[in-house]
């Protein structure tokens, strides 16, 4: 039922559009679906900005160096760093002037920014904030006790070396190519929007998924002998509202397998039989699980779910069941994990593991697939995969090769994993969160206290006129539609909502979270109207203010929260109330 209800939803609005005081989004750590599939019902369309096709993107190679393999780690690892070609949009000098600084990461919004020691021009497409800049570099995933390091290393035993390669990428600027168009994201995909995603610069941005580096890892794949598969591991970054399961920053894995055909045999057909009868091998030998599996996504329709005209049905047959079967090993290994952290009578409480699978949309698989898991009586969304593009194949260099591919958030495993209730608490320097983990063991997190939240409301009305505000920097009025449009908007300025919006409603988490940064918990809309005889629109956000590590005292929220109005007016024009 749920699953009907899922599918004819818009998502696009169900994830964007606040509906007033009863907006209570799904819980969303991946962040996959929702941002993904938008493309379906993507409406807005931007002239001018036509990504080019696939098959014409230069790719740029990846250098890859040997790391040392940890000595907690089973399996050894490479860390790769994406060359960067020159590049106008960069220069490799600039004046420091006005740059506010936040660690070695800085952003000034007259000219400059340097982000993991490159620095680059920023232009009127800019959106990353210092706040922002402040955490990249924390490699949280290289620290062998957090838990996100813990939950990678146990997602990557699961894809054993030297079948699978295991990558971390540390510096999270990527091209705009290499996030989107190489992807096959098609131009006006509202995940390319200013406000759901940070910019660098036109060129530039801060990557939204590991996705964005599918393409080198494949190039890199398509030179080596031993291995068929990778996994890569990194920081992601995606503006978004704050609660208690979003943070601008989270980590995603990705992984991807491929088979190539043998060479040396007489013919082609020839070639493709010994490939398909070493998959079906392959898949035999695959652990067996004995899990509880729903699986909604058998068959393959023209309509809701093609398969790919170049692949042949047996084959294809083969890779879905290669990918299914590896993702339902690799649940069955975070579920042991996690039950062995619970006393024998909680274990049994909580039941068999039951998990389904369901057809997904993402623009560079197909067939795709989602894996949910039933948790506290609820089907809850935990990765996307599905068979790789092969336009995505060809253009790095796998040309006759056949594969698969999944993302998932690490956030949303390492919560249920451990029992951590808030995402922020990931970010914590205290060693009361810090010292309760240790590298390949999962224990659960025991709560140190719980702080007072201090609830503040800002109210205002929404200037009439959209043109007059932006949200960073001078911005031409279309470009701001182009928000609303992308991700309705709870901003709209008119009450027939016809006109533009002069900001999104990302906008505003973002100026709190510039101020506030994780001292805000949840910013909610609680209250919406529109005057009936001057039509003007009265917006209402609360927001919880709340330290995980103190008592916040009073003086200290007011101080933030008039910061946090004051900008309010002076950046989008709004008329406090
Ligand atoms: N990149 C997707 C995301 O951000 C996750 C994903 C889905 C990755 C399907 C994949 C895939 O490789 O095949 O949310």
């Amino acid at each position: 039922m749920k699953l009907l209800q899922r599918r004819i939803v818009d998502i696009s609005l169900l994830d964007h559009e606040p509906t007033g005081l009863n907006r209570s989004p799904p819980m969303q750590l991946l962040k996959t679906g929702a941002f993904l599939r938008a493309a379906r019902s993507a409406r807005l369309s931007i002239p001018n900005r036509r990504a080019p096709p696939a098959t014409t993107y230069t790719p740029s190679r990846w250098s890859s160096s040997q790391v040392a393999t940890e000595e907690h780690h089973p399996f050894p690892e490479q860390s790769v760093n994406a060359s960067r070609e020159v590049d106008p949009a960069k220069t490799a000098e600039f004046k420091n002037d006005g740059v506010q600084k936040s660690d070695t990461n800085t952003i000034s919004y007259k000219q400059q920014a340097t982000i993991a020691g490159t620095p680059y021009i920023v232009d009127q497409t800019t959106n990353v904030t210092s706040s922002i800049l402040g955490l990249v570099g924390r490699n949280l995933y290289d620290h062998p006790d957090h838990p996100i390091c813990i939950t990678r290393k146990l997602i990557e035993s699961c894809f054993p070396h030297p079948e699978y390669n295991h990558f971390t990428m540390s510096d999270p600027v990527v091209t705009v190519k290499d996030n989107f168009d190489v992807l096959g994201f098609p131009a006006d995909h509202p995940g390319r929007s200013r406000t759901d995603t940070y910019y660098v610069n036109s060129t530039h941005l801060l990557r939204t998924h590991t996705s964005a580096h599918q393409h080198a890892a494949f190039q890199t794949l398509a030179t080596e002998k031993r291995t068929s598969g990778y996994t890569i591991c990194a920081d992601v970054y995606r503006r978004d509202s704050i609660d208690r399961s979003h943070f601008p920053v989270f980590h995603q894995m990705e992984g991807a397998r491929v088979w190539g055909l043998p060479p040396n045999a007489e013919s082609r057909y020839h070639a493709q039989t010994i490939r398909t009868a070493k998959m079906a091998k392959q898949l035999d030998a695959l652990p067996k699980t004995s899990i509880e599996v729903e699986d909604n996504a058998t068959s393959f329709s023209r309509d809701t779910n093609p398969m790919q005209s170049e692949h042949d049905p047996v084959e294809l047959q083969l890779v879905v069941s290669h990918l299914k079967r590896s993702l339902e090993y690799l649940m069955e290994q975070i579920h042991k994990a996690s039950q062995e952290s619970l006393d024998p009578s909680a274990r049994q409480a909580s039941g068999p593991l039951k998990v389904r699978w369901v057809e997904a949309y993402f623009p560079f698989t197909s067939p795709s697939f989602e894996l949910e898991v039933l948790w506290n009586g609820e089907w809850l969304e935990l990765l996307g995969c599905g068979v790789v593009q092969q336009p995505i194949l060809n253009n790095a260099g796998l040309k006759y090769s056949i594969g698969w591919a999944w993302g998932l958030g690490i956030e949303r495993f390492a919560m249920l994993l451990f029992g951590i209730p808030d995402i922020r608490l990931f970010w914590s320097d205290d060693r009361r969160f810090l010292r309760q983990f240790s590298r390949g063991k999962v224990t659960k997190f025991e709560p140190f206290s719980k702080f007072p939240p201090c609830y503040k409301d800002i109210a205002f009305w929404i200037n009439p006129s959209p043109g007059v505000a932006s949200p960073i920097g001078a911005e031409a009025p279309s470009t701001s539609g182009v928000a609303a449009a992308a991700g309705g908007d709870a901003t709209k300025a008119s009450p027939s909502e016809t006109q533009p919006a002069a900001f999104h409603e990302n906008d505003i988490m973002e100026v709190v979270r510039d101020i506030a940064g994780s001292l805000a918990e949840d910013v909610k809309l609680v209250d919406e109207f529109v005057h009936p005889t001057s039509g003007r629109k009265s917006l209402c956000y609360r927001i919880n203010y709340r330290s995980l590590e103190r008592t916040l005292t009073n003086e200290e929220v007011n101080g933030l929260h008039d910061e946090v109005a004051r900008r309010m007016a002076s950046q989008f024009g709004v008329e406090l109330r």
